[in-house]
């Protein structure tokens, strides 16, 4: 790919336009005519930039969306890309990035598929004095990582251990309850987190008395969520899981009133476990969460198939990368606003948070559809 600077004045104005408090940043890369850019110290800032993007597989939707949209504002705002989807194999994930080094990238945007496994790939990178921004998920036991920008993984949890306190009633006593908690990936930093937000809120209930697991699959403590993930966050696998805790200990007709998914894809599979078991929506459907707002599960949530997703507008979070990149660009302080959290064993990682949105079937026009994030054709209203 040429890395030749090509941006036009025109994708100034858009590439402002599309990455909110750009700005500042934009108007320090003027272009000179004949396709020469300078900052306003003259030197080449932001000239011949290459921003390598990995990205951990084209299986989920969230990811696709990620991808095209940062590397959309990216090449909008005149920086040569690689974008790569690894099928969720970490060494394909390695190797694609090695790749982007060797291509001479300057800036490495990563959503990781084990977030153990990058040390020594990104110690080649840090040799080539290359950024390193990890996208989404942290990237851990490595000194070579230099931003963080996600969404508040804790919170996403939250809100969905608060949804189901809330749907059933907890905070006044309802109960006992059942419930089939799920984790995300062992290998994702993030399933931690998500499982953390939520078994704060949850487990009190549980050690009351108020929630009963018949599967027995209930951790004691949030350290114990890997014993509920389930691996590369497959629906399939997750489907198969719920259809053998329903055959085990619900064909009896014990309820099941709730069901503790950390995203859509589990979302998916679990929902069509139910119904495979005979849930139909309605009464009796347990409460089911989830996360990303995929379209598929927003159809279920119109369809009374799933209870609520924690949104992540991924194009809010490709915004804020590609903010940090300009910053790094401009040789400009890197916006972050948790110094704290995001500790990955060696650092802590300098991180920006996102809030994430709760969306039901009662807000899905204000928040999905009035953001334009799906029209209203997409989910057939
Ligand atoms: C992301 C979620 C996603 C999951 C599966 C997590 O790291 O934060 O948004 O659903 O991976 O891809």
């Amino acid at each position: 790919m040429s890395r030749t600077w090509i941006r036009a004045a025109a994708g100034v104005a858009a590439a402002s336009l599309l990455v909110g408090g750009l700005a500042a940043c934009s108007a320090e890369r003027t272009d000179e005519p004949g396709g020469e850019t300078s900052s306003s110290d003259g030197s080449a800032a932001g000239s011949e930039m290459l921003v390598g993007i990995a990205m951990p597989t084209k299986s989920l939707e969230r990811w696709n969306k990620d991808g095209s949209h940062l590397e959309e504002l990216l090449q909008t705002a005149g920086y040569d890309t690689n974008l790569q989807y690894a099928d969720n194999k970490v060494d394909q994930q390695i190797s694609q990035i090695q790749n982007m080094i060797n291509e001479g990238a300057d800036i490495l945007v990563i959503a990781s598929i084990d977030g153990t496994a990058l040390a020594p790939i990104l110690s080649t990178a840090k040799e080539q004095d290359i950024t390193v921004i990890a996208y989404d998920r942290l990237i851990n036991d490595t000194p070579d990582v230099d931003y963080y920008a996600t969404f508040d993984n804790y919170m996403v949890g939250q809100m969905q251990g608060q949804y189901i306190e809330e749907a059933l009633g907890l905070a006044d006593g309802a109960g006992p309850f059942n419930i089939e908690p799920f984790a995300g990936s062992p290998d994702d930093n993030n399933a931690k987190f998500f499982f953390s937000g939520a078994w704060d809120v949850l487990l009190p209930y549980v050690e009351a008395g108020q929630l009963a697991t018949p599967s027995g699959k209930s951790p004691a403590s949030n350290d114990e969520w890997q014993s509920i993930g389930i691996p590369g966050w497959g629906s399939e696998d997750a489907q198969d899981e719920m259809t053998t805790r329903l055959n085990s200990f619900y064909a009896d007709g014990t309820a099941l009133d709730a069901v503790l998914s950390p995203n859509d894809s589990l979302a998916l599979g679990i929902a069509q476990a139910l119904e495979g078991a005979g849930y139909t929506p309605g009464d009796g459907y347990p409460v089911l969460t989830g996360q990303d707002g995929d379209q598929a599960n927003v159809l279920n949530i119109i369809a009374g198939k799933q209870s609520m997703t924690v949104w992540k507008d991924t194009r809010t979070l490709a915004e804020r990368v590609a903010t940090m990149i300009d910053e790094i660009t401009a040789g400009e302080t890197v916006e972050t606003n948790d110094t704290e959290t995001y500790d990955n064993g060696v650092k802590v990682v300098p991180t920006y948070l996102i809030p994430p949105v709760v969306v039901t079937a009662d807000n899905i026009e204000d928040t999905l559809v009035a953001s334009g994030f799906y029209s209203a054709e997409d989910l057939g209203l």
